[in-house]
């Protein structure tokens, strides 16, 4: 019997339109889960269609030949690829003798949850193995982190003996070597939501791997409960959730019935120094004193003091927080190895966080340096918390852990994100420690007191629990999938869900009731944040199509406040100058516009990029998702050429207009109280009434009273100062005209709002008070 529409989990939202009902797979409609058969669902969605859809299936693969037949297989297994050369590497990973096992378990239950340490194997050999499955011949493993996607995916090409984009590939956002002939895919987690929008059941593989699931990311927590809906429509599907550590009652809790299996780890006894005494051999300057954290500078002591007193040959791993710490230690390192070379030997200093590209990131997994006039060498990676359980080291021996961790976190009430250093958790001090252990005994110097270390809190709160929800809000709506309703391993506070909801009215992305509007639809079109995919809607009222794909590929890069280089005093005019030849008087919106038309116009070239003091890299990634978005405003038909010319004066204020769009919860009004001409100003955003301040590297001057700002970011960068960036000055008339065409309310209502006025005056004697007060 048909039940309609409520039994099905996918059919949450009244929003729907009846096309999208149409692209919902029959089988999700049938009134019991169990009653679908493998053969029903995988009818494909009358919605699908190859080309919206980069995973589509190729039916007319064939296995190739393998090119060795030694591997130990089961009869009934299937042979796959290998290359001879890294067989017996891979027969001494922890996790080889539990092949069978484990191959078994995926045979028997639907989901199968594995934890091991990091290093045991499971990211490199499991995916390889669900190939030898039965009746599996399209595998992803998906990660996190797209680093470890890209540098996965080259590793097991290899091991395989075959090359990236044939048979192994990966799907990361802007960048993918994948073909027809993948059965191996590794993507990110988030390319596998994304995909669920067009293909709602997964059809496209038999066994779906999530990978590092302690990390617990918003979008890693979004997919699994996703996934979980699938099941009972897919009893074929495979699912297998792998973890360095795991909180396993909540993973098995929620998927009931799982089979678990533990892989035992193989570490070696590690030492823990707590706070270790520093030995001042390097002179720090004042201004690094104050610049930076303790820690970053007892980090440098500590490497110091290892390369100079231990005897114990090994490798070095240093945590710390972000890439601004990174860079500087590694500079500081370079200079003091020049120095102390005699005493130091030669040390490879190494950076390693996830913006640096693949190219450099292969600089880790490379042979510590020949040994200098018998002293050891060694490497030194200093790294973010990537290298915590995501990437996997040879020959650590050493680990200085500064205890810290930059998180990021939206604040509840207001908009705020702040991404500040915090203490870690001591699973994570943990997971530290136990990169030193891998090889052979090691050393785990921590910068920080036992006593710090018992106040830790045992695990990370979940991403989902501290984050901005107003993207993944939007992708669960044109799912049809309500939040509320939603089953997910921790549930995100009521306020973090209002607080979206209220921003994508602002956006016109949903109306009052929630349901998706066609801007949503569009919006989430975009593999972007909401408000850039919103200026991007809008600009095609405001006829800057061009110019506004242009600023979303600058926003939507890995560091897109970088594209000027940061350079010492001796060239810093020289900067200053080239800067000044992109600047727009409106603000940064404009100016980074400006930077990649030059860019363009210069034919793309690096030793231009150098001259100009730009980030060459910034550049030539801004301009591969510039063609990935263009692709998208063809398909949704948003690209017309005869758009205005980009040096049309009235075509400036259609730009920011559209920036406005997208941006019209993120405003700032100069602060009335701090009337002074000439002194720094500060402004008050209008939303939740705080005091921020332009970040030194906006193209606006911290000197001028502007009236309007609307910003793309809002950041916290330590307890006393927020700051605002990527800035751009507005049009006060702007405001109620772009308000209009959204859901947001007029300025006057919102400052209103802020002074708690409303309540007891009529608009009219409001903005009679507005103008007296000059506000
Ligand atoms: O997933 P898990 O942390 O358990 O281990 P893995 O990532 O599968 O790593 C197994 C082995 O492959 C380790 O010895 C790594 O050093 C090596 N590996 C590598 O050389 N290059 C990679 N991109 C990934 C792993």
């Amino acid at each position: 019997p048909s039940t309609g529409p409520s039994n099905n989990p996918f059919t949450h939202s009244s929003s729907r339109s009846p096309a999208h009902d149409s692209a919902v797979p029959s089988a999700y409609t049938s009134a019991s889960p169990s009653a679908s058969t493998p053969a029903s669902t995988s009818a494909h969605h009358p919605a699908y269609s190859p080309t919206h859809n980069p995973f589509s299936n190729s039916s007319s693969y064939t296995w190739g030949n393998p090119t060795d037949s030694t591997q130990d297989y089961k009869p009934g297994r299937k042979k796959i690829r290998q290359n001879m050369s890294f067989l017996s590497k891979r027969r001494a990973l922890p996790i080889w003798p539990y092949k069978s096992e484990i191959i078994r378990r995926i045979e028997q239950s639907q989901v199968v949850i594995i934890e091991g340490e990091t290093g045991s194997g499971k990211s490199t050999q499991i995916p390889q193995w669900c190939l030898e499955v039965e009746n599996v011949s399209k595998v992803v493993c998906s990660q996190p982190r797209r680093i470890a996607a890209i540098s996965l995916a080259n590793r097991v090409a290899h091991e395989m003996g075959v090359g990236v984009g044939d048979e192994v590939g990966y799907v990361v956002r802007f960048e993918h070597k994948s073909s027809l002939t993948t059965n191996l895919k590794y993507v990110t987690d988030g390319i596998l939501v994304r995909q669920l929008m067009t293909d709602r059941s997964l059809e496209a593989y038999d066994v779906i791997i999530i990978d590092e699931v302690h990390e617990r990311r918003l979008v890693t927590d979004i997919l699994i409960g996703l996934i979980k809906q699938i099941l009972p429509y897919r009893p074929e599907l495979r699912i297998v959730i792998m973890s360095a550590t795991l909180n396993k009652n909540k993973f098995s809790d929620f998927f009931e019935n799982c089979g678990n299996l533990k892989i035992p780890g193989q570490i070696y006894p590690i030492e823990k120094i707590f706070s270790p005494a520093v030995i001042e051999r390097a002179a720090f300057g004042e201004d690094d004193q104050k610049r930076y954290e303790k820690y970053v500078i007892q980090a440098i002591n500590v490497v110091m003091e290892i390369c100079i007193m231990e005897r114990t040959q090994g490798d070095i791993l240093v945590f710390v927080t972000g890439r601004d710490e990174i860079d500087y230690i590694c500079e500081y390192l370079e200079d003091l190895c020049v120095t102390y070379k005699d005493s130091m030997g030669t040390i490879d200093i190494i950076p390693l966080y996830g913006e640096l590209p693949y190219s450099s990131q292969q600089r880790i997994f490379a042979k510590a340096p020949k040994s200098f006039q018998g002293r050891i060498s060694r490497k030194c990676i200093i790294a973010t918390n990537i290298a915590e359980t995501s990437i996997t080291i040879e020959g650590i021996v050493f680990v200085i852990d500064s205890g810290k961790v930059k998180l990021s976190s939206v604040d509840q009430k207001c908009h705020m994100k702040s991404l500040l250093p915090v203490d870690i958790s001591k699973s994570s001090a943990e997971q530290r420690a136990g990169r030193a252990g891998r090889t052979q005994p090691g050393k785990c110097y921590r910068l920080y007191s036992q006593d710090a270390y018992e106040a830790m809190a045992n695990d990370t709160i979940p991403e989902i629990m501290r984050s901005d929800l107003t993207s993944v809000i939007l992708q669960l709506k044109v799912m049809g999938i309500d939040l509320e309703t939603f089953e997910s391993i921790d549930q995100p506070n009521p306020d973090q869900r209002q607080l979206a909801l209220e921003r994508l009215i602002q956006l016109n992305a949903l109306d009052p009731y929630h349901n998706v509007t066609e801007i949503g639809r569009q919006m989430a079109r975009f593999p972007l944040d909401a408000e850039v995919s919103r200026m991007l809607v809008a600009s095609k009222d405001y006829s800057c199509q061009n110019e506004i794909l242009t600023l979303a590929a600058m926003l939507s890069g890995d560091r897109p406040g970088s594209v000027f280089v940061l350079v010492g005093k001796k060239k810093r005019e020289k900067a200053m100058e080239a800067r000044g030849q992109f600047a727009h008087p409106s603000g940064d919106h404009l100016t980074y516009i400006n930077v990649f038309n030059h860019f363009k116009a210069n034919g793309c070239r690096e030793d231009w990029c150098f001259d100009k003091f730009l980030n060459f890299k910034i550049l030539n990634e801004a301009s591969t998702i510039h063609s990935q978005l263009e692709h998208i405003m063809i398909e949704l038909n948003f690209l017309d050429h005869n758009s205005l010319r980009y040096s049309s004066p009235a075509k400036d204020s259609n730009i920011l207009k559209a920036i406005l769009t997208g941006n019209i919860s993120q405003l700032a009004q100069r602060d009335p109280l701090q009337p002074h001409v000439g002194s720094r100003q500060q402004f008050i955003t209008v939303l939740d009434n705080l005091k921020v301040t332009l970040h030194p590297s906006c193209t606006l001057s911290e000197y001028t009273q502007y009236e309007l700002l609307c910003y793309s970011s809002c950041l916290k960068t330590n307890a006393r100062k927020s700051y605002i960036s990527t800035v751009s000055s507005i049009n006060m008339e702007w405001y109620d005209e772009v308000a209009g065409t959204t859901g947001a309310p007029s300025l006057m209502k919102r400052r209103a709002e802020r002074m708690h006025l409303l309540s007891f005056m009529t608009e009219l004697e409001l903005s009679q008070l507005f103008n007296d007060f000059n506000i």
